[in-house]
């Protein structure tokens, strides 16, 4: 039973895990790549659960870890301080940020398996990857409630995935296992189950980035349930990354 969550990363995705965390009940320990001192009004916004500490202490904290970092820093996660724990990766591979990765623009590997390749001791388990951070932070709901949104879960250890489905159940949310970290793709960007489903309409492509983004921020989500999530899964093909959607 996770009670400390440790964040390595605290920007958009890594701000609303540790607010759904601590709105849970949980201890969270946040890092970035500035400092503790740059999380100062974070930590003052979580309160008293929350602590800012440097990545390998929140490394060390958590009972769960999540690394949650532009994926050209990957390499950058303190794999010692790792090793032996479970990493929740929700990192996603957006060359025009992260540079190209060949092996990756191959599709030789998935972003999550180059990542357990450089945490070689830790269980790498991909998930809270495909939701908008908006939509994750407004999505959730307890158990049972019918408009309850489910998230993809990947990963090649099943007692991992086993600890990262019942913390995302702690934060409003059921997990569809699907499968190990080389069929994780099935969630990268591009594919159906990617972001859109989490809201009820189509965005206004082509528009400016600006009215874009409103539209982001200002539509709300829709539910996405176990059951979708597995259709949107099966019906998923493996997209070349040049020609994936700007989502
Ligand atoms: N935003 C979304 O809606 C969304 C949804 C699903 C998945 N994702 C994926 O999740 C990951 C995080 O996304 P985000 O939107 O939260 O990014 P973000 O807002 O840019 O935040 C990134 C965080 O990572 C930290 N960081 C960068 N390099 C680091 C390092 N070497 N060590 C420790 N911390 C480091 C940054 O710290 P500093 O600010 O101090 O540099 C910042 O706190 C990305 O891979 C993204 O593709 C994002």
């Amino acid at each position: 039973m996770t009670k400390t969550l440790g964040l390595i990363g605290s920007g958009m995705i890594g701000g609303v895990l540790a607010r759904l965390a601590v709105d849970a009940g949980l201890d969270v320990a946040l890092s970035n790549s500035r400092g503790p001192a740059t999380l100062g009004e974070l930590v003052a916004d979580l309160g008293p659960r929350a602590r800012a500490v440097t990545p390998a202490e929140a490394a060390a904290a958590g009972d769960l870890v999540v690394a949650t970092v532009p994926l050209h820093a990957y390499d950058r996660l303190p794999a010692d301080v790792l090793a032996g724990r479970t990493v929740i990766d929700t990192m996603n591979y957006y060359p025009e940020r992260d540079g190209h990765i060949a092996r990756l623009d191959q599709g030789e590997l998935t972003s999550s398996e180059l990542v357990q390749r450089h945490l070689a001791g830790s269980r790498v388990v991909k998930a809270a990857n495909n939701m908008f951070f908006l939509s994750l932070l407004t999505a959730g709901r307890p158990a049972g409630s019918l408009d309850r949104s489910a998230l993809p879960v990947a990963g090649d250890d099943d007692a991992a995935k086993a600890e990262v489905a019942a913390l995302l159940d702690i934060l409003g949310y059921d997990s569809v296992d699907t499968g190990s970290l080389a069929d994780s793709w099935r969630s990268e960007p591009g594919t159906p189950v990617y972001v859109m489903p989490y809201f009820p309409a189509v965005p206004p492509w082509g528009s400016s980035p600006d009215k874009l983004h409103r539209w982001f921020v200002e539509t709300e989500g829709a539910p996405v349930t176990a059951g979708r999530v597995r259709s949107l899964i099966d019906r998923a093909v493996r997209i070349p990354i040049a020609d994936r959607l700007p989502t």
